[in-house]
Parts: C-alpha cells; structure tokens; sequence
C-alpha cells in the first residue's frame, strides 16, 4: 500500500493515550495477525520480490533480502513507538506467511490511521485478505485503537485492491493525478476513506 499522506506523517506525534499495542496477536478463523520475527526475513522477501505483487506497491520489486531485515526491524521499531501497527499474516494451519496488513500514519489527535496490506500471489482470490483486513479495521475501530476514520491509497488500475477496499465499504473520496512515480512510472491515486460512523466493523 502507498503512503496516503506525507502531512501526516510529518505531523505524526507517536505517542498518545491509545493503548495501540494491545490484544495482539488478532485470530480470525484462518488467520493469525501478529508482530513480525527475524525469521520472517526469507519468506517476506519472496512477497515484496515478486513484480506481479508489486507492480502497483510505492516501490520497485526488493532485489536484495536486506530490505526485508531493515522493514522488519522497522515494523517493530514503529510497533514500539506507536507509529504503526504493522502486522504479518500468518495461516494459522500450517503456520505460512502468507502477507503483510497494516495500520499506519497514525494520528492519534485524529483518530485516523493508513490502511496496507500485500499479499502472496499464490494465494489471491481466496478471501484471504478480507478476512484479515476485516479483523484488522474490527481491531482499530475497538478499544485499542478507538480510530475514527481509516484511509487508503491505491492506483485505480488496481482492480484487486479497490474491490478489497469497496468491499469492507470504503469510498472513494477522491482521485490525486500523478502523485507517483515509480520507477519511472507516472501513477495516480485513488483516495479511498471509511468512517467508524458507517462500518458495521465498529461494532
Ligand atoms: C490487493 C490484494 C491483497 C487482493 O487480494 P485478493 O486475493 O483479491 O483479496 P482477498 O484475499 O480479499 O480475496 C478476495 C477474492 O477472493 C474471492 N474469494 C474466494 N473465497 C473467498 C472467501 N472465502 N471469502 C471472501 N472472498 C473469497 C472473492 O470473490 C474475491 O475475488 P474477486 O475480487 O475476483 O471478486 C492482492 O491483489 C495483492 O496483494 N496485491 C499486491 C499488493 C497490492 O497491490 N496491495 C495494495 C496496494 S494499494
């Protein structure tokens, strides 16, 4: 997922009263949501290695298993300090990971946080990341998080992830041209939002 607001993340205190980091990991019926490990390393890689999953990501394919290690490291400094949640996917049966999925750009004076997610390719179209994006949003509307609004930022070709989004009931609120360029490519965004007022997410 791309980055929905460069504003917010410079204005971004990490810190605040939400207790952010409570009831983890997140269980669904397929699915474990929970801090990354170390171990995670080989198996994220292969994701964010993967051109078919990353052709609309905010960066090129990973060619390199450091950048792995630095976002794990990163995801749980960010973790730590309130940032972000950033939560690995992991299948409960057989203990694969299986994506990423994410709450970041917290803004606690708002109340409002990014939405991500990515997802194996071997694994698409089976309502995977439904199912952990519908606890992941249950988790930041909830008591932990008490988010009043959750934001997306995606490239309107997009076709899986605007469904992902419209189908958790998000709207799109607006479309930014040409706010993108990766790796030469020139991309717009789709600016999608979902208020706790309208999710039947928040309970
Ligand atoms: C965006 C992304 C996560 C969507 O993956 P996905 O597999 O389509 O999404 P889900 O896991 O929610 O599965 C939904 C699909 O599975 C189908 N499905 C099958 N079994 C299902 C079940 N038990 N429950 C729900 N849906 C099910 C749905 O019909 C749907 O298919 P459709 O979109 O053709 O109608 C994936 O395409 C991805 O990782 N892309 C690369 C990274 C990326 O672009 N991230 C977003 C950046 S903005």
């Amino acid at each position: 997922m791309r980055s929905a607001s460069r504003r917010a993340t410079a204005r971004t205190p990490c810190k605040g009263t939400m207790s952010t980091f409570a009831n983890l990991p997140i269980e669904t019926p397929r699915l474990r949501l929970r801090p990354a490990l170390e171990s995670d390393a080989q198996a994220l890689f292969e994701i964010f290695a993967d051109p078919q999953v990353m052709r609309y990501w905010s960066s090129g394919p990973w060619t390199d298993i450091a950048l792995a290690h630095q976002r794990i490291a990163r995801d749980l400094a960010e973790l730590q300090s309130r940032a972000s949640l950033q939560l690995m996917i992991e299948r409960r049966e057989d203990s694969r990971l299986l994506g990423q999925c994410s709450l970041h750009h917290i803004v606690p004076d708002c109340r409002r946080a990014d939405v991500g997610y990515i997802l194996a390719a071997e694994v698409w179209g089976r309502g995977y990341m439904h199912e952990a994006l519908s606890a992941l949003l249950r988790h930041g509307f909830g008591p932990s998080l008490n988010l009043n609004r959750i934001e997306g930022d995606v490239d309107p070709r997009n076709g899986p992830s605007v469904r992902a989004l419209e189908r958790l009931g998000f709207k799109q609120e607006g479309l930014l041209r040409e706010r993108w360029i990766v790796a030469g490519e020139v991309q717009d965004s789709a600016i999608y939002g979902l208020l706790r007022s309208e999710s039947p997410l928040a309970g």
